[in-house]
């Protein structure tokens, strides 16, 4: 299951300290103008090793296109995007070979396929989100054409919440807060964990604006299911919220519907969606990252014998993942829509005439 996507897909491929990682973008319609530079800029937002608020590792996230691109334009063919892997310190690994580092997915992996690549968490590690930024700037491309935009950044950071957002703030912000008045005392946050040894958890806000009306399906492919799914496949996310999100449940309808007049929603309570679709307004989401898992503290767990050993980590990790997964997250919401939009084509008969007649 390394597919994403029913009519824009992505499949992703490689490990993290194997040779590449990347991925296979199918269903990409033909005569796109595949902007490499943009693609890149994407990955540049995600890439590790910028500053003391990501984790040290200095991968230089260069992509390459491998196919389906001719003269600049999409030819309606497979896409392949790959980036080599070229900071590896598989060495930083050898003492947690066979030992389960807690939070992490060792122990899973390792108890449903009997084996598992080590190097860096192998496939499990989130090395792999960055085939899904590649993939998503894509998505992007093509939704541009049409006026979606998507924007996101950092709006908690271990409890201290964003009171206001500013979307255009984050580009100035070595953790991409949307907030200027709390953006200092997240930062402390972050450094105060990492100087501990240890990790804070975030939440990444995303909008994504310019949606026509209707994108999602009535009940089993509905928007806000897919996008919910997107958000949780994700590393390290363990709640998405959409619109008023976990805080509707404690309101009356009266607070909580969006007045409807002849000019559009009075608010957006909904984050633009009801009933599985679209309704015009933007989208937005909430997405609750954990801390992160490795830390270099002495922790209790077992090893393959399942022996109880205490773990000390080595290695670059990341004092917060949610600030590097914002990017991840509006990746996939761009491929989200960019497959809802594909699919709703078909959804009238005069969609259909209009294509064919
Ligand atoms: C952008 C990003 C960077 C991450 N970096 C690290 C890291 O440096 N070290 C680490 O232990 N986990 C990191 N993670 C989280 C792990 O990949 C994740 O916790 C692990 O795969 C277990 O999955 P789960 O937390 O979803 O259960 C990162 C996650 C994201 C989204």
């Amino acid at each position: 299951m390394n597919r994403f996507g029913e009519r824009f897909t992505m499949t992703t491929f490689g490990e993290s300290h194997g040779k590449a990682i990347g991925c296979v973008l199918d269903g990409v319609p033909a005569g796109l103008a595949i902007d490499e530079t943009f693609i890149q800029s994407e990955l540049d937002r995600r890439k590790p090793g910028q500053n003391e608020f990501a984790t040290a590792r200095k991968e230089e996230d260069k992509v390459e296109i491998l196919s389906g691109v001719f003269e600049g334009l999409s030819t309606g063919t497979p896409i392949t995007l790959v980036i080599y892997n070229t900071d590896q310190k598989s060495g930083d690994y050898t003492n947690v070979k066979d030992i389960f580092r807690p939070g992490h997915a060792d122990f899973t992996y390792f108890h449903k396929y009997g084996l598992r690549d080590y190097r860096g968490g192998g496939r499990s590690s989130a090395r792999e989100t960055a085939a899904r930024v590649a993939g998503g700037a894509v998505a992007k491309l093509m939704l541009r054409s049409l006026g979606i935009e998507f924007a996101s950044g950092i709006s908690a950071i271990h409890g201290i919440v964003a009171q206001n957002l500013d979307f255009n703030y984050p580009k100035n912000s070595p953790i991409y807060a949307l907030d200027p008045s709390v953006e200092e005392a997240q930062k402390a946050a972050i450094l105060e964990a990492k100087n501990a040894h240890d990790s804070v958890g975030g939440v990444a806000t995303l909008k994504i604006s310019g949606l026509p009306m209707g994108l999602g399906q009535g009940l089993y492919y509905k928007l806000d299911a897919v996008l919910a799914e997107a958000m949780m496949g994700i590393n390290a996310v363990k709640a998405v919220e959409i619109g008023e999100g976990i805080h509707s449940a404690e309101l009356r309808a009266s607070q909580n519907n969006d007045p409807i007049t002849p000019h559009g929603f009075k608010s957006n309570h909904a984050g633009g969606i009801l009933g599985g679709m679209s309704n015009g307004d933007d989208v937005i989401l909430r997405v609750h990252f954990k801390p992160t898992p490795s830390i270099f503290i002495d922790q209790e767990s077992t090893n393959t014998h399942n022996e109880s050993v205490s773990v000390s980590l080595k290695g670059r990790h990341d004092p917060c993942v949610a600030v590097r997964g914002s990017v991840v997250a509006e990746s996939m919401a761009a491929l989200v829509i960019a497959d809802m939009i594909l699919l709703n084509m078909g959804s009238t008969m005069s969609g259909i005439k209009g294509y064919y007649l």
